[in-house]
């Protein structure tokens, strides 16, 4: 996610700042912009990019009032119109922002009605038109009136010429804290940034604005200092020892995040902005191909089911380096789907430029904005999980498998789905940040049940219908983090063949939801028990029986078939994850492996 520093004191502000912002780099950031105001200079300097490829030119502005700012687009392309401080329309105020504005589009609709410019695609110029408009005098009312009008998440930190002397910051749903420092004061979205400067914060509440004066500040309420504990290192990875942990357990705030401002509960219906260019021609498609390689492909592999069954759309799913040279037989009428975290992967790209010179529809899910599989796509719709740092992908697979939730509300809806099942489905996905957290809560039982499976070398997991691919997923995770042999196999297919490799050195993880194939799935764990294999099950709360059957249970929440993937991966990536660390493994960082596969 993106990142913010700003500073007040009696010092140069600029290169405090810019030791914050390098400290927040390691989330990631495609580019990156400085204010620093002096009355006589006041300084704004906004890159694409990596500071250290501009670190060698920075100018060195005077000033001791500023606010920087690292962003990973999540509206609107990597231009440098895009990037941070934002300006109205006087260039009097300027404003860095985390998170979402959700009504932006309306807002900005307005807001040109009313005569303001707008000089970028980015969510945020809004704030700053917004407070332009009501800004009368004094920074912190302005700001207080503008944000009434806001829905969304926001961390932000402003400053205006006509009130200077002063940062007003305030947030909501996005981490916020002020860093109490000696003669000065400091803003940032992480303790990270202000880590080197002093350890007293106090972190921000939800609806609180700040003000930031040389030598004071006041928040509308009173709030007790806190102290940071963590090293430097630790508070950049927020304290857990590995990116991937890390990121495992971002996922309610992640999947919220791929949710927001998207689920029409009343009308059953998803709003992707980004399809609506493309909603036409969609209404008449009569396949989807979904291509994808890895682990984005067992992402693609769960919307099959979901589009197949719920929008009634014939679905196929091909990774992107059996495509490349396969002579599939095309339909004309199809719409192909790109799914890529990374938006970068060599073999997913290859087969998207094949397709756009045959003039078929393509459309992208992807979470890096501005990505080659966005921008070469025709239209899509990003993840918005946030920076993927460890090779592994966890926080963006789920957000991949909620994405297709919403693609096949929004194509399902504009078909044949009821319209009662669309609120369903809506309803559903609206719960899902709520019971992954509830089922990261079992993060200490599931470390444990990877220290007793510790010694284990081969294992099975096995599924069936939307399970499947969620056994693929989990065997993909053990395999590629804990260098541990698995296979992901259908439920029904063991008996086939796999079921040759089971004895009691083969434990099997076991998907088994209540849902229509459970019986389905009891008869395969049967078959391996009479066959001494140790089971480890995935099971519905509340399923006291299954306890008679596998050896171990983890239990996860009831919801509706479609979206257990979302629920079921959390543990397996969790065991992956410790099978991974209690056996030494580099898990962030696997051998022979990239975060991002450019080349075939
Ligand atoms: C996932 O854990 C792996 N690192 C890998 O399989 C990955 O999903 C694959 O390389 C595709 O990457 P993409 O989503 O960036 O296209």
């Amino acid at each position: 996610m993106c990142g913010i520093v700003g500073y007040i004191g009696k010092k140069p502000a600029f290169p405090i700042l810019l030791s914050g912002l390098k400290r927040l780099e390691y989330r990631g950031y495609d580019s990156f912009g400085f204010f620093v105001f002096d009355e006589e200079k006041p300084f704004l300097f906004k890159k694409v990019g990596k500071i250290s490829q501009f670190e060698q030119n920075f100018p060195n502005p005077s000033g001791e009032i500023g606010i920087a700012h690292t962003r990973w687009a999540t509206t609107g392309e990597v231009t440098e119109a895009n990037t941070h401080p934002h300006l109205d329309c006087h260039k009097e105020i300027f404003l860095v922002h985390n998170g979402i504005i959700e009504n932006y589009q309306d807002l900005k609709a307005k807001l040109i009605q009313e005569g303001h410019k707008f000089t970028s695609e980015c969510d945020t110029e809004v704030l700053c038109h917004l407070i332009e408009k009501y800004f009368e005098g004094n920074l912190e009312e302005g700001v207080r009136k503008a944000l009434r009008e806001v829905k969304g998440a926001y961390g932000i930190a402003v400053i205006s010429k006509k009130d200077p002397e002063k940062i007003v910051v305030a947030r909501l749903s996005s981490p916020l804290l002020l860093g109490i420092g000696n003669d000065e004061l400091l803003v940032a979205s992480d303790p990270s940034a202000v880590i080197t400067r002093t350890r007293q914060v106090i972190n921000l509440d939800d609806n609180e604005i700040a003000v930031l004066k040389p030598d004071n500040f006041f928040i509308l309420k009173e709030k007790p200092l806190e102290t940071i504990e963590w090293k430097i290192e630790e508070a950049e990875k927020k304290g857990y020892p590995h990116f991937m942990l890390k990121e495992i357990m971002e996922q309610p705030e992640s999947l919220e995040n791929t949710l927001k401002g998207r689920l029409l509960i009343s009308e059953g219906m998803a709003k992707l902005g980004g399809l609506e260019v493309i909603r036409d021609k969609l209404r008449k498609i009569k396949r989807l191909n979904i291509i994808a390689c890895g682990t984005a492909r067992h992402a693609a592999l769960v919307g099959e089911y979901m589009l197949e069954e719920y929008a009634n759309i014939p679905t196929e799913v091909d990774s992107g380096s059996e495509f490349r040279y396969r002579k599939p037989v095309l339909d004309k009428d199809a719409a192909f789907v790109f799914i890529s975290q990374s938006g970068e992967t060599a073999d997913t790209l290859a087969a998207l430029k094949d397709i756009k010179q045959r003039g078929l529809i393509t459309l992208g899910i992807v979470n890096v904005i501005g990505s080659s599989v966005a921008r070469e796509t025709d239209a899509g719709v990003y993840i918005r999980s946030g920076p993927e740092i460890a090779v592994a992908s966890t926080k963006a697979t789920t957000s991949q498998i909620a994405t297709l939730a919403l693609l096949t509300l929004f194509l399902g809806r504009q078909k044949e789905m009821a319209l009662v099942m669309g609120q369903r489905i809506a309803r559903e996905l609206e719960k899902t940040p709520k019971l992954v957290k509830k089922i990261l809560e079992q993060a200490p039982q599931i470390k444990k049940l990877a220290e007793k499976y510790k010694t284990f070398n081969n294992f099975m997991y096995i599924g069936r219908k939307y399970d499947y691919p969620t056994a693929r997923e989990g065997a993909h995770k053990i395999k590629e983090v804990a260098y541990v042999h698995a296979e992901g196999c259908r439920g029904g297919e063991l008996k086939h063949c796999e079921l040759a490799l089971i004895n009691e050195d083969f434990p099997t993880v076991a998907i088994c939801p209540s849902n229509s194939v459970y019986e389905k799935m009891i008869s395969n764990i049967e078959e391996i028990k009479v066959r001494n294999g140790l089971v480890i099950a995935v099971a519905t709360e509340g399923n006291e029986d299954i306890k008679k059957l596998a050896d171990d249970v983890i239990y996860i929440p009831k919801t509706l078939e479609m979206l257990t993937p979302i629920l079921a991966l959390i543990p397996l990536q969790l065991f992956a994850y410790y099978s991974g660390a209690l056996r030494g493994c580099n898990v962030d960082k696997p051998r022979n492996l990239a975060k991002s596969v450019t080349v075939e």
